[in-house]
């Protein structure tokens, strides 16, 4: 009787959290999200909006639920392991930019469609036959539709690939880039074991090149082009607001203090972070080529006298020496061997009581968040290790990481602001 029960369960959670969502909207006058090709492609519930915002993460878990349920495990096994097709039909339409090709009014025939998308692509024959049967796979995917036979309209998701740019070069990025080393992390592992070595991973093995991934994309203008548009689509997420650093941490605490950004890219972070609270002083380190006349940036002139931008390689010893030492997005895109080795060479700039914090992803125990929310941290973790064979890490990961580093170092607290996507790690140097 359980499985019963668990369906019924499921269906009235469905039930209730679908009337907190339409209530909602009702209230202010607003649609749900929807796939007619004027539709909203989101829905326009901010996350300040906790009860709504949260039941529509659960409505989506609910129905992913009761979905598998009604499937079941035996359908569902054969499903998922040829689901690699959904890959596919996308990374047709966004290599054959078949949505550019569809009016965003009216319909298209397949075979008018066909003729269009060919001239599109330098008269590469890609016929009727294929078109048609990468778009009716899409469509059941909901990227565009077929309102009458054999005519082609858009849906919203279309659309996206047609105008919302860092998202049609995530589907890019994602389905023609990233797809040869997905398939290959497997072999990578075999080929070299155990490895922590960012030349040694499946992007390596897929590319048959030996270069880190960033230096392996930053040859290719396009590459890596598409590559920083599609982390815009990844990082204009509201979880990864720089709001959320802002006010995550009790920079207060540190009272009349110079904080160390290391690896703050540009400074924005450290920027945003100024100008709350005036009484913080920030050197925010970079590569030499960061700070090149080309590649450097500027701090807005009101802030100048408390933000620097500097070099310094986080591998090499530090000499700043500040109460506070700060990785934003660091860590993760790098080894255990490495994020040592970057906690080593703080060493000799840290005083008893000098603090490192760090902001970064932290693994959830097993079910202790949505299934929407840890799904998409276990989805980012295996990227971490098909691109850079670094990988997230859970809170006695980050302990262990500390100790190995220096048995000086104590962390004091792992914790994730509330709606952020991204975890506050400090720690403390106990040493003199
Ligand atoms: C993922 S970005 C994070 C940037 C910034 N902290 C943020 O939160 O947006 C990683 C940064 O680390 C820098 N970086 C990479 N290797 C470095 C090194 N050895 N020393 C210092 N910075 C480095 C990169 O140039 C880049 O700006």
């Amino acid at each position: 009787m359980a499985s019963i029960e668990r369906m019924t369960t499921l269906a009235k959670e469905i039930s209730d959290k679908t009337t907190v969502i339409t209530e909602y909207l009702t209230s202010k006058g607003l649609e749900a999200a929807s796939y007619d090709v004027n539709g909203l492609a989101e829905f326009p519930i901010p996350p300040e909006d906790a009860i709504p915002f949260k039941a529509r993460l659960e409505l989506a878990a609910a129905t992913r639920e009761l979905y598998d349920i009604s499937v079941g495990p035996k359908q569902g096994l054969r499903d998922l392991a040829w689901d690699s097709t959904n890959n596919l039909s996308l990374q047709a339409i966004w290599e054959f930019r078949v949505a550019e090709a569809v009016p965003l009014d009216g319909t298209i025939s397949f075979e008018e469609l066909t003729t269009k998308v060919e001239a599109l692509n330098d008269g590469l024959q890609i016929g009727v036959l294929n078109l048609r049967r990468f778009l009716r796979h899409a469509m059941l995917n909901r990227i565009f539709c077929e309102p009458t036979k054999n005519q082609v309209a858009h849906t919203r998701r279309s659309r996206l690939l047609l105008e919302d740019e860092p998202l049609k070069n995530w589907a890019g990025f994602m389905c023609h880039d990233l797809w040869p080393p997905m398939a290959n992390a497997v072999n990578a592992m075999k080929k070299w074991p155990g490895s922590e070595e960012p030349t040694e991973t499946s992007f390596n093995y897929a590319y048959n090149q030996n270069l880190p991934w960033f230096d392996f994309i930053q040859q290719d203008q396009t590459f890596s082009k598409r590559y920083n548009l599609a982390m815009k689509a990844h990082g204009g997420a509201a979880g990864y607001s720089v709001e959320h650093v802002v006010e995550g941490y009790p920079w207060g605490e540190l009272g009349d203090a110079t904080v160390v950004d290391m690896g703050g890219n540009q400074g924005y972070i450290s920027f945003a972070i100024a100008e709350a609270f005036p009484a913080l002083k920030f050197i925010v380190q970079d590569t030499v080529g960061m700070r090149t006349q080309e590649t450097m940036g500027t701090v807005p002139p009101h802030l100048a006298d408390r933000v620097k931008l500097t070099t310094h390689d986080f591998f090499t010893p530090q000499t700043e020496a500040a109460k506070c030492y700060f990785f934003r997005m660091i860590f993760h895109g790098f080894a255990n061997k490495y994020c040592v080795k970057i906690l080593q060479a703080l060493i000799p700039a840290l005083r008893k009581g000098s603090r490192i914090v760090i902001n970064d992803g932290a693994l959830p125990e097993p079910g202790t968040v949505g299934y929407i929310e840890e799904r998409a941290m276990r989805t980012l973790d295996l990227f971490m290790q098909v691109t850079v064979n670094a990988h997230e890490r859970e809170a006695d990961d980050w302990a262990a990481l500390f100790a190995k580093a220096d048995p000086r170092y104590k962390v004091n607290r792992i914790w994730k602001p509330e709606r952020s996507v991204m975890s506050f790690i400090e720690a403390e140097w106990m040493g003199e």
